[in-house]
């Protein structure tokens, strides 16, 4: 990275000192996450923000529905920032808080809304947290879906998964001994969610109809093939990936869990990673020992993430500097009040 933008950054930091805490998602470019003071998954970095009550401006470098979710759980005296505000999702994009009303209601309508508990991934926007908080459900992320599936499945007998279908059936049906049969696809599109009565009474697992333009990209035939080039390889890969990926594949697991993996493989192993690219080069200059690969021969990094690079960063900081606060995020307090349900019954889970 640019020399003289890696010198501002530090000095804008350094004038800062204790007033900053700067966040960083692993899909973060190279350039960015040099300036993190803590790296992680979604998780991880929503219990980061909430364990920094001293930081007056948390710089999130990671996407919208990150920023939202750590300005909930902050307090109001503190400013969370994004540095570039183009960074979105396009899987939180994909579940929109009228289309996720809509639904409940056709639930309502057949009368089995009270037995249904609505479950979100992080992924998503702070007004579908709030939906989920106002509704007796959960948030998760792809390092608890299990446990926050097992306490809904405790609350009623049925559960709304928002918004990323491959999270939700690759959870019921790998880890928790759903069948297939037992998960139907909600469009949001259609009416009734291209759904019958009767398969809307009888499902367990309602998984809206988003996914992951980076994850679903990878394909039973890139596990196959970097099978047959490289004999021996381990696949690890991420549970946003399709149900015919996870299931070919020999790991699955959140960012972090992919992280740990690698780290405590043993030297010569080889891994083909299926998730963020930013994240698989890291990890592969990390481990010279090891022999570390992208799963798919296409390049794949998450384009909403790479929004944030070091010019955007720098402005944020120097901006910060000069006492202006840009591209702060915030969520309204009643949105917010319920997504903090949603979210601490999330942080609250056992285990
Ligand atoms: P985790 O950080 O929870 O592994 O999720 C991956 C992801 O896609 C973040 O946007
Ligand atoms: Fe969204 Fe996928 Fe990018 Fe994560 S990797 S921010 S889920 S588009």
């Amino acid at each position: 990275s640019d020399p003289d933008l890696v010198a501002r950054a530090a000095a804008a930091k350094a004038a800062l000192g204790s007033k900053v805490f700067v966040l960083g998602h692993h899909y973060q470019r190279d350039e960015v996450i040099q300036f993190a003071d803590v790296t992680g998954d979604s998780f991880k970095l929503a219990r980061e923000a909430a364990a920094r009550p001293d930081a007056e401006y948390i710089v999130f470098c990671g996407v919208h529905f990150m920023a939202e979710s750590a300005d909930i759980l902050t307090s109001d005296s503190q400013k969370v920032i994004l540095p570039d505000l183009a960074a979105g999702c396009s899987m939180a994009d994909m579940a929109v808080l009228g289309q996720v009303e809509a639904a409940w209601e056709v639930l309502a309508d057949l009368g089995v809304a009270e037995q249904t508990v609505p479950v979100t991934y992080m992924n998503s926007s702070a007004d579908i947290k709030g939906f989920v908080g106002r509704h007796g459900g959960v948030v998760c992320t792809s390092s608890n879906a299990k446990r926050a599936l097992d306490w809904a499945f405790a609350q009623g007998s049925k559960v709304l998964f928002l918004p990323d279908q491959h999270l939700g059936r690759n959870t019921a049906v790998l880890e928790m001994g759903y069948s297939l049969d037992d998960c139907v696809l909600y469009d949001p599109h259609k009416p009734n969610g291209g759904l019958t009565p009767q398969q809307l009474r009888d499902a367990k697992m309602i998984l809206w109809r988003g996914h992951c333009s980076v994850h679903g990209r990878f394909t039973l035939d890139s596990v196959n093939d970097v099978r047959e080039r490289v004999p021996g390889v381990n696949v690890l890969v991420h549970p946003e990936c399709r149900h015919e990926v996870v299931t070919a594949a020999d790991f699955v697991g959140s960012t972090e869990y992919i992280i740990k993996t690698i780290e405590a493989a043993p030297a010569g192993s080889a891994w083909a990673v299926g998730t963020e690219l930013n994240l698989v080069r890291r990890l592969a200059m990390a481990h010279p020992d090891k022999q570390i690969m992208f799963l798919d021969r296409a390049v794949c990094y998450c384009s909403t993430m790479n929004r944030i690079d070091l010019p955007h960063l720098v402005w944020a900081l120097e901006e910060l500097v000069a006492g202006r606060v840009v591209n702060q995020i915030t969520v309204d307090p009643d949105t917010a009040h319920h997504a903090r349900v949603a979210l601490d019954q999330m942080l609250a889970l056992p285990g």
